[in-house]
């Protein structure tokens, strides 16, 4: 019930704000790090996938404060994924966490890096709570009722979209478009990205769209929740995980915000077919977009 979801909500938020603790003390701990130490980063299926002791010990302490608070509640997390827990999505709620969404930006010390933790039920996503510790900006939203950012804990929360923006755009080239290179670095999917970032940003003579900006943060939520917020106008990415957007799409669904795609080989389902129904009603396509209302969006 939306009571449910606000209690959820509040008890999510007060976990976001400790893990985000734990975000900064692990960032002073990198950043303190000899140069040529290894600094507890590792890398994962390739050099471009790096995971650091505190995107581990993160999701422990909330998968641990989750599982106490709502034992009934099924877990979906990045790295206990990695680790080989992938249990089967039911129609239970389950929690989809990312411990430190932009891990490569938290590695490099750029502050564009947030804990995303989401919630889906019936198997689509009812709320997401998306809090950046290095800048205090936290994003929540709960389905059917909104979604807000906040800056600092103690402000008061305003809610999205703000009055004069979203707002929809004439065309692409009036856009700022956010894009990721992900850690997908195949020539097939490259050959997509660039193609597509050509498009979008070239020449008009070119038959590009000279969009504003093109750009690459570094973080998918934050980049739904800039979208959702109006300093995005589109995020386009190939191969998120479900735990990098499923609290991104409820806040930007919430602020009105359309998420589109086509599913056939959207990464998330092609590598990890357990989220199968979850993908294609709601994490829809190998070419991801989330968009403000806009009035030309076919460039392909
Ligand atoms: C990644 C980031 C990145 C995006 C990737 C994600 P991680 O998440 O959001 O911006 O391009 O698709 O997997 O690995 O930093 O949690």
């Amino acid at each position: 019930t939306a009571r449910d979801l606000q209690e959820i909500l509040s008890f999510t938020v007060a976990l976001a704000y400790r893990a985000g603790e734990l975000i900064i003390e692990g960032s002073e701990v990198i950043i303190q790090a000899p140069p040529d130490s290894e600094s507890g980063v590792l890398e994962k299926k390739n050099a471009v996938d790096l995971v650091t002791e505190y995107d581990v010990r993160v999701e422990e302490l909330v998968k641990k404060e989750l599982g106490s608070k709502y034992p009934t509640f099924g877990f979906v997390g990045e790295e206990s994924y990695s680790a080989g827990s992938r249990p089967p999505l039911t129609d239970a709620p389950t929690f989809c966490v990312d411990p430190i969404d932009g891990t490569t930006n938290f590695v490099h010390g750029l502050p564009y890096c947030c804990i995303s933790l989401g919630l889906i039920y019936k198997r689509r996503p009812v709320l997401g709570v998306v809090f950046n510790p290095f800048t205090g900006q936290l994003f929540t939203g709960a389905k059917g009722q909104g979604s807000f950012v906040q800056q600092g804990k103690n402000s008061q929360p305003r809610r999205l979209p703000f009055a004069q923006r979203p707002r929809g755009l004439a065309s692409l080239s009036q856009a700022n478009i956010a894009v990721e290179w992900g850690s997908d670095r195949s020539a097939e999917t490259m050959l997509l990205k660039t193609r597509s970032m050509t498009r979008l940003a070239g020449d008009i003579s070119a038959g590009g769209k000279m969009a504003h900006a093109i750009k690459s943060l570094g973080s998918a939520a934050l980049n739904f929740c800039n979208v959702a917020q109006g300093g995005l106008d589109i995020y386009w990415e190939i191969g998120c995980w479900p735990w990098d957007v499923c609290a991104g799409i409820v806040i930007s669904q919430e602020a009105g915000c359309v998420i589109t795609g086509s599913h056939d080989t959207f990464a998330i389902s092609s590598s990890s077919p357990e989220f199968g129904d979850v993908t294609e009603e709601i994490l829809t396509g190998r070419k991801y977009i989330v968009v403000r209302a806009i009035g030309d969006t076919n460039h392909e």
